[in-house]
């Protein structure tokens, strides 16, 4: 049976973004940045205090770090030994869902199943001794409210996470509780951060030079160093979680409609639903639901790269992956559309995602005078996905011109669980 291919290329002008484009979206973002630090209320950007400053390099010490974020929680011991070095003791890794066994991330569950495993996963972490202190960073990735370095309150679940019981609340509060149900009050968490802000202070301790720390994986959002100078607003200065998943002042397609629509939470996260690893591979299908008539088939990022790394002639990875979802006789004239549609969905999600960094050096630097520094990025879609790196480094030229040689994207990899073992040892910032 012959597939019916009339309607790819209107999707793969749905997904493409040119120079224009990506430009007007680093000057929008800029602007929500600039009302998002006065606080006047036009910004989609929630522009969270993270009440933690850059670290010095120097800092030094035993430290539990729990990194809560994606489908996998890590519980680390961590050994910092100041000059950006560090050793990880003793690492425990569980994922929140395993199919017919458990799911502590859907509606069923509940906040004291959820903070029960992680305590589980503690006590594995400190060989269950009880006598001696421990002081605990954990990196949440998730938007919460903070009104200093311990008190972060989740404002609301995003990464399609749904466990009952734990919006609204101080995350801190439910961990310690779970603690004492286990009788591990020799365990102290101190500092909470998101994955952002882990990212940011872990290439600051390891590199120096850097701003700015981003996430771009199964979810997406980027951090910054805001020293208020610019603003001429006097306040302290600190990261600043921007939760840039939630701009939302961006032209979407048919199929971006769909998806958030079917999403647990519509209207949200709107820039994320655009360019994240948990939504990639949705959007794909969406478009092949419309083409072929599939219904909705389970594509994951993870198949957008199958796809994106297949270099052959007869593209005969991607033929199978599509005759093994969508059960149809895929052929290679078929493939060829898929993948350049497949690419345009990568490339659009790369250069909104580098339109954000430019409009945070806009904003840090109004008078264009911009250092050279790093941008830390960590996440799997940023390290693994063909295509993205270049793309990325495409979008910096195109939006940065003669500055972009300033910018150097450098991975971040396991900043995580580094970074909140560092917010644990530093100093807050009082405000
Ligand atoms: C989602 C969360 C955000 C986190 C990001 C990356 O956007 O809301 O807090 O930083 O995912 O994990």
């Amino acid at each position: 049976m012959q597939m019916e291919n009339s309607k790819f290329q209107q999707m793969i002008d749905d997904f493409t973004l040119d120079s224009d484009a990506i430009k007007e979206i680093a000057a929008s973002f800029r602007y929500d940045i600039e009302h998002g630090v006065r606080e006047t209320g036009e910004s989609s950007l929630r522009m969270l205090k993270s009440y933690i400053g850059l670290p010095t390099g120097k800092e030094q010490g035993e430290y539990l770090a729990l990194d809560f974020g994606g489908t996998n929680l890590r519980v680390v011991l961590i050994r910092l030994e100041g000059d950006g070095k560090f050793e990880v003791l003793k690492k425990v890794a569980k994922p929140l869902v395993k199919p017919g066994e458990y799911d502590f991330i859907c509606a069923d569950a509940n906040a004291d199943e959820l903070f029960d495993f992680i305590a589980d996963m503690v006590e594995e972490a400190i060989d269950g001794n009880r006598d001696k202190k421990y002081l605990l960073g954990h990196t949440f990735s998730f938007p919460s409210s903070q009104t200093n370095i311990y008190n972060a309150r989740l404002i609301i679940w995003t990464k399609e996470f749904a466990t009952k019981g734990v919006e609204g609340e101080v995350v801190n509060d439910l961990l310690k509780a779970a603690l004492a149900r286990k009788n591990l009050t020799n365990v102290e968490p101190t500092a909470v951060i998101n994955d952002t802000v882990a990212v940011l202070l872990a290439a600051a301790y390891k590199l120096g030079n850097v701003n700015v720390g981003s996430i771009y994986a199964t979810g997406h959002n980027t951090c910054y160093y805001e020293t208020y100078t610019t603003a001429g607003l006097g306040k302290p200065a600190m990261v600043i979680n921007m939760e840039s998943g939630g701009f939302n002042k961006l032209a979407i397609n048919k199929y971006d409609y769909k998806l958030d629509m079917e999403s647990e939470k519509p209207y949200e996260q709107r820039l994320e639903k655009m360019v994240s690893g948990r939504y990639m591979g949705e959007l794909l299908s969406y478009c092949l639901d419309d083409a072929w008539h599939t219904g909705k088939l389970p594509f994951t990022s993870i198949d957008i790269s199958t796809i994106l790394a297949d270099n052959s002639d007869n593209l005969a990875d991607v033929c199978k992956l599509l005759q093994e979802k969508t059960g149809l006789a895929v052929e290679t004239e078929d493939a060829v559309w898929v993948k350049a549609l497949a690419e345009t969905i990568a490339c659009r999600s790369a250069r909104v995602v580098v339109a954000t960094y430019c409009g945070i050096m806009w904003h840090l630097y109004p008078q264009g005078d911009i250092p050279k520094q790093y941008i830390a990025v960590d996440g799997s879609v940023f390290e693994k996905m063909p295509t993205v790196k270049d793309n990325m480094q495409k979008a910096i030229y195109e939006i940065m011109e003669e500055d972009a040689d300033k910018l150097e994207l450098v991975l971040e990899n396991g900043g995580s669980a580094l970074g909140a073992a560092l917010a644990a040892a530093m100093k807050p910032v009082e405000g």
